[in-house]
Parts: C-alpha cells; sequence; structure tokens
C-alpha cells in the first residue's frame, strides 16, 4: 500500500507487435509484447492545485492548472491530456509534480507515447489514491489522449501491451472482446531484433489518420459496424485501394491466429514466414512502407533474417527481424525480449 502523501515511481514500457498491425481499430487481433524500454515518471503531491512537470531528458518544463486544462504540442499535450481524461473519469487529481525520463526513442514506432501516457496515468491516479486502476478502463482512457489531445487515431494496442505485459509471454489481443491471453515467446535460440530505420515516424502527421478513415469507409460501403464483420468475398467488390486496405486487414487477422499455432507447435521457421507476409501485405496492400524502412528490412533480411517487418504504424520508425542464433546483430540493431508490464510502486 502507496502512502498518499509519499513519492510514486510508475514505469510503463514501450511495445513491440510480433504481428498483426493495423487490425486493432478494426476490432481484429495482434500479438504484441512489451519490451524492457519504457517510460520512467517520478510523481509527488504538492500544495498547489496543479501539476508541474519536468521532462528530464529534453530540459523542458510545463505547468498548468488542474482546475483548466488548455492543450498543448509535443511531449505537454500528453501530460495535459492524462490529466484532463482522469479528471474527466472522475478521478479527483491532486497538485503533483512529475518528472519524467524515458528510453523509448520518441519516432522509432516503439510506442514511446503510448508508454508515455500509461506512465503518467498510473503515477497521477497513484498520488490520488488509485492504486490499482482497471487496466482496459485506463488503456481506454489513454487512448482518448491520443485521438482528442495529440490528434492520433489510434486503437489500443500500444497501451493494452504496455499495461498488459508478462515476462517471456507475446499477447493475442482480441479488439473485439478485449480479451488478453498470453502466448509463450519460445524461439529456440533464435533472437528477435529492431532496427530503427532512420525515418522518424508519427501517427498524427503520417498517413495513419488516413488509413484509418480508408477502414471506416470500407466498413461503410459493406454496411458493416467494423472490417472484423468483413469476409474475403464481401471486400473483393470494394473500389481500390479500399479492397486492398480490408485484404490486408483480414489476412493479418488470419497471420496471427497462424502465429499463435506456430508458436505453440514450437515451428520457429513458419513464424518468420509470417512476418514475411505482414510485411509485404503492409507494403503492397496497406502501402506504409517507405524507401528507408525497406532499406532496413533488407539489411536484417542479409544478417539472414528468418523473417523481417515494419512494426507499428508504419510510415518510418523500426523494423523488427526475426534471427537465427548463428546470425550477427547487425550494426544499430536492439535485442527485444518481452517484459512485464506498467507497473507503479514507492521509490
Ligand atoms: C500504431 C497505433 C496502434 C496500431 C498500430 C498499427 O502503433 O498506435 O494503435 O494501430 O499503429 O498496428
Amino acid at each position: 500500500m502507496l502512502s498518499s502523501t509519499a513519492t510514486v515511481l510508475a514505469f510503463a514500457p514501450g511495445r513491440v507487435n510480433l504481428i498483426g498491425e493495423h487490425t486493432d481499430y478494426n476490432q481484429g487481433l495482434a500479438l504484441p509484447f512489451a519490451i524492457d524500454r519504457g517510460v520512467s515518471v517520478r510523481a509527488q503531491p504538492i500544495a498547489a492545485s496543479c501539476v508541474r512537470a519536468n521532462a528530464l531528458d529534453m530540459h523542458e518544463h510545463d505547468e498548468f492548472p488542474l482546475s483548466a486544462i488548455e492543450p498543448a504540442d509535443g511531449w505537454r499535450a500528453y501530460v495535459r491530456g492524462v490529466a484532463a481524461e482522469l479528471g474527466s473519469a472522475g478521478i479527483e487529481l491532486r497538485g503533483t509534480s512529475l518528472e519524467i525520463s524515458g528510453e523509448v526513442p520518441q519516432g522509432s514506432g516503439l510506442s514511446s507515447s503510448a508508454a508515455l501516457e500509461v506512465a503518467l496515468a498510473l503515477a497521477l491516479c497513484a498520488v490520488a489514491g488509485q492504486e490499482n486502476p482497471d487496466r482496459v478502463e485506463l488503456a481506454e482512457l489513454c487512448v482518448r489522449v491520443e485521438n482528442d489531445w495529440a490528434d492520433a487515431q489510434t486503437g489500443l494496442l500500444d497501451q493494452l501491451a504496455s499495461l498488459c505485459g508478462e515476462e517471456g509471454s507475446a499477447l493475442r489481443i482480441d479488439f473485439r472482446s478485449l480479451e488478453v491471453e498470453t502466448v509463450p515467446l519460445a524461439l529456440d535460440g533464435n533472437r528477435l531484433v529492431t532496427l530503427d530505420s532512420g525515418e522518424e515516424h508519427s501517427n498524427a502527421d503520417s498517413g495513419y489518420n488516413q488509413r484509418r478513415a480508408e477502414c471506416a469507409q470500407a466498413c461503410e460501403e459493406l454496411g458493416i459496424q467494423s472490417l472484423r464483420d468483413a469476409t474475403p468475398d464481401t471486400v473483393d467488390d470494394l473500389p481500390d485501394p479500399l479492397r486492398r486496405r480490408a485484404r490486408h486487414v483480414l489476412q493479418e487477422n488470419e497471420r496471427v491466429e497462424q502465429t499463435v499455432a506456430a508458436l505453440r507447435a514450437g515451428d520457429v521457421e513458419r513464424v518468420g514466414e509470417f512476418l514475411d507476409a505482414s510485411h509485404a501485405s503492409l507494403r503492397d496492400l496497406y502501402e506504409v512502407s517507405t524507401d528507408a524502412v525497406e532499406a532496413a528490412v533488407a539489411r536484417l533480411r542479409e544478417a539472414g533474417a528468418i523473417g523481417a517487418r515494419v512494426v507499428g504504424g508504419g510510415f518510418g520508425g523500426s523494423v523488427l527481424g526475426l534471427l537465427p542464433e548463428a546470425a550477427e546483430t547487425p550494426t544499430g540493431a536492439v535485442e527485444v525480449r518481452p517484459g512485464p508490464g506498467a507497473s507503479v510502486r514507492a521509490p
């Protein structure tokens, strides 16, 4: 039990999505895992009725009153958005000082923004005496921050992965039922690495919102609620590019199930094949790859990757590779392993 006057330390991890890309906002399936790098927030109650936030890595500061929270840009949008959304959700926030530091590079496609939101939300809740908020509700609240405060129409993938991560396992998430199932990530000596394409990725400023709008339009034309209700036959009648977008989503859902089955059967070669197929689909059907992403994927394949693909929203960011034991890790690539989900504790 944390004392309500004490300092708390919240940590929220970034995530890697093994497979199931651009499926979350289509009520589909994905298989992400939390990584060991993330964002830490140290929070302390203060006497004033405001939030004072320091972004330590950037040497920047923000301060705003709890009674009237105005929008802002950059990292400040997330701090203000989380505080405002917690207030709207009925949590009585206290004046708090926040120190934020992170190890997930921004724009790397490993969900630095979700890690920031989740760590902030857990820290502010703990200072307000709410130590065990419902994790799904908290993920939904953080997504409202992305959507309404940071202009990115993202789904629940990153926040649920950060909040529900389990050491050693990926999470099969069904975004229709919001059921989360752990799938042990036993790779039989092979390892997963990420490699930054060097091109900064941003969900708000890329084609991400457009892709989401295209999926909504496909649903409208098909007269269905979400692409989870579509079938291969019905999407064939859609005009291009909606047909290709919908095909990607249907096939990607299928690949998530096949990857879960391959992992359970210990068939790592098959997992690699699904990663490659996912990348081809994201490049050709969903069109979220770029030259820099292709170059990074090519580097991983040259290093002997069994499979490689763009991760996250695309349009830059990181790529993921499955490397055999004997392969050397290419310069700049970092090994990623499934780690525990977000937590809050006394420092
Ligand atoms: C970004 C978004 C997620 C998800 C992925 C694509 O990471 O934040 O909600 O849509 O892109 O799978």
